[in-house]
């Protein structure tokens, strides 16, 4: 089984961060000055306090997943929810546990920070991380609406 160890993301990371979530499908930049924007977005999301990302590192060397995670507070609860918008593994590495440390990483620190759950979302046509996610003992709780106004 593969070397993985997670980690805290770092600045220096960045671009492979960008470079994982083109893997997920998120969008590409068109230019240079996305580029930068992408950055900047990505470091602010390093510096927020209730946000979070954690890499998975192979032998200590190459980051080959990676997890976000933002605290966020409900108005009917003294705790947080732990909401993950993004979890990748890159293609090569999947099936050799590496999704489930990531996911295992969210789950401690969920319970470090006291939240009453850890909810994501999961487009439809990603019927594999369904079965994925329901092995780990998420369970389906909700239909997610969504209005574009691009
Ligand atoms: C979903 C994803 C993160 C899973 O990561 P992974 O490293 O391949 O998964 P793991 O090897 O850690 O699998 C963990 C467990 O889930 C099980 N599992 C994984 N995919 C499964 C599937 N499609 N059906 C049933 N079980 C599955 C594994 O068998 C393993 O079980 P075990 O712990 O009993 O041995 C990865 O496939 C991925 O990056 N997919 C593309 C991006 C994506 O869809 N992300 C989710 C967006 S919502």
């Amino acid at each position: 089984m593969a070397n993985i160890t997670i980690k805290e993301v770092s600045e220096k990371n960045i671009p492979i961060i960008l470079g994982l979530l083109y893997e997920l499908g998120r969008p590409k930049p068109q230019n240079d000055s996305d580029v930068d924007s992408f950055r900047k977005l990505v470091k602010k999301y390093i510096i927020d306090s209730d946000k979070k990302i954690h890499v998975a590192m192979l032998d200590d060397t190459k980051i080959v997943g990676m997890v976000s995670m933002m605290f966020l507070s409900r108005l009917n609860r003294d705790t947080s929810e732990m909401y993950i918008p993004e979890l990748v593994v890159l293609e090569k590495y999947h099936c050799q546990g590496i999704g489930k440390k990531l996911v295992n990483s969210c789950i401690s620190l969920a319970k470090e920070n006291h939240c009453h759950r850890i909810r994501l979302e999961s487009g439809n046509q990603r019927k594999e991380s369904h079965q994925f996610y329901k092995h780990l003992g998420f369970e389906q709780s909700a239909l997610s609406f969504t209005m574009n106004l691009d």
